[in-house]
C-alpha cells in the first residue's frame, strides 16, 4: 500500500467528482456531504468517466454515458450484477487529503 497526498479537503467542491491520476491508476474521488469516497474513475460499461457523474443522496453516482449506476461507499454496480469497481480508503489528515493505493 502507497499513501498518496492528492490536495487539501476544500479541492473537492460538495456533491461532485474529481478526477485523480496517480500510480498509473484513474480515480473518481467525490464529495458527498463533506465526506470523501474514491471509487475507479473508468465505467466497466464502455469507459465513461465517473466522477463526471451525478451523486445522489443514496450515495449512488450515475455515468453521464449510459446511466450505469454504482454506489461510491462499495463500488458495486447496480445496474449489472456481480460488477464492482475498486474501492480506495481516503485518509483526511491536517487538511491535507490522501489516498491509499
Ligand atoms: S460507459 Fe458508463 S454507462 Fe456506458
Amino acid at each position: 500500500m502507497v499513501k498518496i497526498e492528492i490536495g487539501k479537503k476544500q479541492d473537492f467542491q460538495e456533491d461532485t467528482g474529481t478526477l485523480i491520476e496517480k500510480e498509473g491508476k484513474q480515480i473518481a474521488v467525490f464529495n458527498k456531504n463533506g465526506k470523501l469516497f474514491a471509487i475507479d474513475h473508468v465505467c466497466l460499461h464502455r469507459q465513461g468517466p465517473l466522477a463526471e457523474g451525478y451523486v445522489d443522496d443514496d450515495h449512488i453516482v450515475t455515468c453521464p454515458w449510459h446511466g450505469w449506476q454504482y454506489s461510491i461507499e462499495t463500488g458495486e454496480c447496480l445496474t449489472s450484477q456481480g460488477m464492482k469497481l475498486n474501492t480506495y480508503k481516503v485518509i483526511e489528515e491536517n487538511e491535507k487529503v490522501f489516498l491509499e493505493l
